[in-house]
């Protein structure tokens, strides 16, 4: 039988300093595992090294500033792979221009790892992937670097609550060698609370079932939402009869721009998957994309655009988040703009020089709409302006 190696290193956090690498790096540090990350991005890393944290994590500068140089390091330095027991690759899996999955950043790295592998090491998908893709993965490995084992072990976080959520969350683990998902699931329990054990394609499922779900809950309010405007009804008032101790209707969401960095492109990932025969998914784009041109043509009604100032408040994709990936704020910003408005555009943890503050935004537009529901927006007086709030901020 074949000497395991020691290595320098439990876990090889790849793409660590992302939005999602970061706070599980923090995790295992946390929980005394030597974790190391692994990232391109140099300057992400300077500021991890310095103690700083890149983006606003609950509970993730406290953890940085007590594991760095202890149980947590980052480098831009690939030997780090070859060191690691674990690698955890949690890059970016966008989807392209027609909404199909790219592949090449995942088949990329994956050819830029085979030189850093030897077995037993054991390589843990993190990222949301494409059914099958796993599987894929392993067969390239066993004829390029045998003995090393893929694993496919989703996040299921959300932005702002990861590092509460890793702790709490029963992690999905899945892979295709007994022994590796023993090691696997061994290295999660020091984090999680529980796991659950599937097959591969399994664990694919669950991640892109969750989030087009959630996807298609959106939908469903947003489509609510536009039919009560077309017809003068005020939605919060519906929302409220229809949900107010009522336990069926616990899980009705509230209407708003549905964005962000995963939702969507999972939704399109599952949507190409199935040859474009998951109609819900694709309906659910429709009604959450349609939904800036909705506010659009909802003013278009009332009046010309031309030379109006309207101001936009609230540009990240979500609630106190500094996130602004995919965020809708900008789609509806575009639109303002092709109808000849003047838009300004505000945000409370967005810096962006040609951004205003939110008192100058109010002061001076003529209409504002609320992007993103900020609690702070709730404690603005809005007297003096039209103010168009889906969210049911005011
Ligand atoms: N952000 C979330 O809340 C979240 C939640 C669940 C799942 N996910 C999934 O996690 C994955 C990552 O998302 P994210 O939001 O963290 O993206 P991100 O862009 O914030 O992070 C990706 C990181 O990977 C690094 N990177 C890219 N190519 C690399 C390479 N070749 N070598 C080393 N590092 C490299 C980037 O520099 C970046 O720091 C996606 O598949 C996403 O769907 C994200």
């Amino acid at each position: 039988m074949a000497m395991n190696p020691s290595y320098n290193y439990d876990v090889c956090v790849l793409g660590g300093a992302g939005r999602a690498g970061l706070p599980l790096s923090l995790s295992f540090a946390k929980a005394g595992k030597k974790t190391v990350i692994y990232d391109i991005n140099e300057s992400t890393v300077n500021q991890i090294n310095a103690s700083e944290m890149p983006f606003m994590e609950e509970g993730a500068s406290i953890l940085l500033d007590v594991t760095l140089n202890k149980t947590l390091w980052a480098t831009i330095d690939p030997k780090v792979v070859s060191e690691s027991r674990f690698i955890v690759v949690t890059i970016g899996t966008p989807i392209d221009e027609y909404l199909n999955p790219s592949f090449t950043d995942m088949k990329n790295v994956m050819a830029f790892l085979e030189p850093y592998l030897k077995a037993p090491q054991i390589i843990i998908l993190r990222s949301t992937v494409y059914p099958t893709i796993s599987s894929t993965l392993q067969k390239q490995l066993d004829k390029t670097c045998p003995g090393v084992h893929v694993c496919f072990c989703p996040e299921r976080i959300i932005e702002g609550k990861a590092i509460q959520e890793i702790e709490t969350l029963p992690q999905i683990i899945s892979g295709f060698d007994e022994t590796a998902i023993n090691q696997v699931k061994d290295l999660f329990m020091a984090i999680s609370p529980e796991v659950i054990e599937t097959s591969p394609l399994e664990a694919e499922f669950s991640k892109l079932f969750t989030n087009s779900y959630r996807y298609i809950q959106f939908a469903i309010s947003n489509q609510f939402y536009m039919i009560a405007e077309q017809f003068g009804a005020n939605t919060e008032n519906i929302f409220h009869a229809m949900s107010h101790n009522y336990p069926r209707m616990s899980a009705l969401a509230k209407p708003g721009f549905a964005a962000g960095p995963c939702l969507f492109k999972d939704t399109m990932q599952l949507s190409a998957f199935t040859n474009n025969t998951f109609f819900l998914g694709h309906s659910a784009m429709l009604i959450n994309e349609g939904l800036p041109k909705f506010l659009v043509n909802q003013l278009k009604e009332k009046m010309t655009m031309l030379d109006k100032k309207i101001g936009i408040l609230g540009m990240a994709f979500k609630a106190e988040s500094d996130d602004s990936r995919e965020s809708l704020s900008y789609k509806l910003r575009k639109l303002l703009n092709l109808e000849g408005a003047r838009v300004l555009c505000s945000d409370v943890y967005l810096k962006d020089k040609d951004f205003v503050s939110e008192d100058v935004l109010i002061e001076t537009c003529d209409i504002v709409i609320i992007g993103v529901p900020h609690q702070k927006y709730k404690t603005l007086s809005y007297s003096g302006c039209e103010l168009i709030d889906m969210w049911g901020v005011s």
